[in-house]
C-alpha cells in the first residue's frame, strides 16, 4: 500500500508494456514514459513512489533522472534497469542514490522482490517521519506502581492485549492512559508493527480529517503532495486516537465508518482503502454523558466502549507516590546532571499531604523543577517542591472564586495585582500567562486549565481576531503532542 504510484520509464515497447501489465496486476497507478523528458514532465506534475529506469534512452541517460529526483522534495524511489548488466554501471547508479537495480532481461520474481523491499522502506520512512514529529523524550515506557488498583490494572491490560478487541481508556487528566495504550500495543502480537497516536484534540478541526485519513495532492489549498493518514500509517499494528471527545460530528461518522468496515477513501480520493488496525481510544472527560448531550454519537461510542478500562487518579493509589518520585527523581538526576542525595522526610510528608489534582503529570514536574532546583549531593527540601501553597494553587482562578476562597489566597499569580478588569480580560490574561508558563505548548496549558484543547484554541483565535493579528497560518497551526 506505500507503493501506489509508479513511473516506468522505459523506450523499448515490450519491455515497457510487459512491465506495466504487470505492475497493473499489482493494482498499482502506472505512468508509461518512452523518453526521459515525458518522465520529467509526469514528475512535475505529481508525485510518484517508485520510477523504473531505463538508463539508454532516446533522449538521454536514465541516470539524469536519478540526479533531477535528488533535488525534489518529496524523491521517489529509483530502480534502474540496465542492458548489459555491468557491474560498474550498477554500482555507480546505486551510489548515485538509486534504490535498486535489475538487469534485463529481468522476471516477474525480480520486480516483486524489488516492489516488496520498496514497499517496506517506503513505510518504515513514513513511520519513522511521523514518530519524529512527536517529543517522547520524557516518555518512560513502565508503568509503574505498587498499589493495588495498579495491579488490576496491569491485570487488565495483560487480558485485553491479547485480543483484537478496542478499547476505551478512561482517567483523569496525567494519570497515564497513553502510557497504557502503549503497554496495550507492546505486550500485543501486533507489537512488531508501528504504534500511532493521534491528538484529536491537538489537530486543527480542519485538519482532522486529512490527519486521520490522508489526502491526495491538491485536494485542498495547502495540499501540496499525497499524504497517507494515520490510520494508514497504523496498517498492521496499533491507532490510539486520544482524547477522543474533542472530534466534530462530521469526523465522528467519518470514523464510524472505518471502524465498521475497516475502510476508508483519502480527502479528495475516490480509491477505497482497506486497513487493518487495532483501535484504542483515550478520553479524560465522562463520553457517557457527551452522548446523553447529544455531543458524541452513540453508535460511535458503543464501537469504541468494547473494553473500557479505567485508570485510576494518583491520590487513589497508596503508596504510589513515593515510589513514583524516587523513580523520577533519579530519572531527572540523570537526564540534567544534578546528582541529588534523595528526598528529606519533611519532603515526602509534602508529597503524601498533596492531593496531585494534576496527577502523575504533575508529580512529575514537581520532581523535575526539584532536582534542577536542589543543590548538588543534597537532600530534596520541601521549599523546592514548591508545595507549600495550598494544592489549588494550581487552579484556574474561576475555580477559586467559585470555592469562595479568597482570591490572593489561593491563587498567588498576580491576580491581586489585577486592576479592576473585565471578567473576560482576566481570563485572557491568565490563560496567555499559563500559555507562557508552558513554553506555549497548548496541549499542558489546557490540562492545567482544565478545558478542552479545542477551547483553548479557539479562545487564542479570538484574541489574535481582536488584536487584528490573524495570519494566514492560523488555520493551520502545528500539532503540539506533548
Ligand atoms: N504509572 C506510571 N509510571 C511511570 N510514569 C507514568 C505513570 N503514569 C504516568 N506516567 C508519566 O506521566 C506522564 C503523563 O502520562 P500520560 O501522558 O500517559 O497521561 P494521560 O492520562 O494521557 O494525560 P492527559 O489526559 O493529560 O493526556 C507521562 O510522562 C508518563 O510517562
Ligand atoms: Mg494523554
Amino acid at each position: 500500500m506505500a507503493i501506489e504510484k509508479v513511473i516506468v520509464l522505459e523506450d523499448e515497447m515490450v519491455v515497457r508494456k510487459n512491465l506495466i501489465q504487470l505492475l497493473h496486476r499489482k493494482r498499482l497507478d502506472v505512468a508509461e514514459a518512452p523518453t526521459l523528458e515525458k518522465a520529467i514532465s509526469y514528475l512535475e506534475k505529481d508525485d510518484f513512489d517508485l520510477v523504473f529506469a531505463d538508463v539508454r534512452l532516446p533522449d538521454g541517460d536514465g541516470r539524469e533522472l536519478l540526479t533531477r529526483c535528488q533535488a525534489m522534495a518529496n524523491p521517489p524511489l529509483v530502480v534502474m534497469m540496465t542492458s548489459y548488466g555491468s557491474v560498474e554501471s550498477a554500482v555507480e547508479c546505486m551510489r548515485n542514490g538509486a534504490f535498486d537495480y535489475i538487469t534485463k532481461p529481468f522476471s516477474t520474481d525480480q520486480i516483486e522482490v524489488s516492489l516488496k523491499k520498496a514497499g517496506e522502506f517506503t513505510r518504515l520512512v513514513r513511520v519513522n517521519q511521523h514518530l519524529n514529529d512527536g517529543d517522547h523524550s520524557d516518555m518512560g515506557y513502565e508503568i509503574l506502581g505498587e498499589s493495588a488498583s495498579m495491579k488490576k490494572l496491569g491485570d487488565m491490560i495483560r487480558k485485553v492485549s491479547r485480543t483484537e478487541a478496542t478499547v476505551m481508556i478512561q482517567g483523569e487528566s496525567g494519570t497515564g492512559k497513553e502510557l497504557v495504550a502503549r503497554a496495550i500495543h507492546r505486550q500485543s502480537p501486533r507489537s512488531q508493527d508501528p504504534f500511532i497516536s493521534v491528538n484529536c484534540a491537538a489537530v486543527p478541526e480542519n485538519l482532522v480529517e486529512s490527519e486521520f485519513f490522508g489526502h491526495e495532492k491538491g485536494s485542498f489549498t495547502g495540499a501540496a503532495s499525497r499524504r497517507e493518514g494515520r490510520f494508514e500509517l497504523a496498517h498492521g499494528g496499533t491507532i490510539l486516537l486520544d482524547e477522543i471527545s474533542e472530534i466534530s460530528p462530521v469526523v465522528q461518522s467519518k470514523l464510524l465508518r472505518v471502524l465498521q468496515e475497516r475502510e476508508l477513501e483519502r480527502v479528495g480520493g475516490n480509491r477505497t482503502i482497506r486497513v487493518n488496525v487495532r483501535v484504542v481510544a483515550t478520553t479524560n472527560r465522562d463520553l457517557a454523558q457527551s452522548v446523553e448531550k447529544g455531543e458524541f454519537r452513540q453508535d460511535l461510542y458503543f464501537r469504541l466502549n468494547v473494553v473500557p478500562i479505567f485508570v485510576p487518579p494518583l491520590r487513589e493509589r497508596e503508596g504510589d507516590v513515593v515510589l513514583l518520585a524516587e523513580h523520577f527523581m533519579k530519572r531527572y538526576a540523570r537526564k540534567h546532571g544534578c546528582p541529588v542525595a534523595g528526598l528529606s522526610e519533611a519532603s515526602l510528608q509534602e508529597l503524601k499531604r498533596h492531593t496531585w489534582p494534576g496527577n502523575v503529570r504533575e508529580l512529575q514536574n514537581v520532581i523535575e523543577r526539584a532536582v534542577i532546583l536542589s543543590s548538588e549531593g543534597e537532600l530534596i527540601d520541601p521549599d523546592s517542591l514548591g508545595l507549600i501553597a495550598p494544592s489549588h494553587e494550581r487552579r484556574p482562578v474561576s475555580v477559586a472564586v467559585q470555592d469562595e476562597m479568597p482570591v490572593a489566597e489561593s491563587a498567588p499569580m498576580q491576580v491581586e495585582d489585577a486592576p479592576l478588569v473585565p471578567l473576560a480580560e482576566l481570563e485572557k490574561r491568565h490563560i496567555l500567562r499559563t500559555l507562557e508558563s508552558v513554553d506555549g505548548n497548548r496541549t499542558k496549558a489546557a490540562g492545567i486549565l482544565s478545558i478542552s484543547i479545542r477551547t483553548l484554541r479557539n479562545k487564542l483565535k479570538e484574541y489574535r481576531e481582536s488584536e487584528g493579528t490573524v495570519e494566514e497560518g492560523d488555520a493551520a497551526e502545528p500539532v503540539a503532542d506533548d
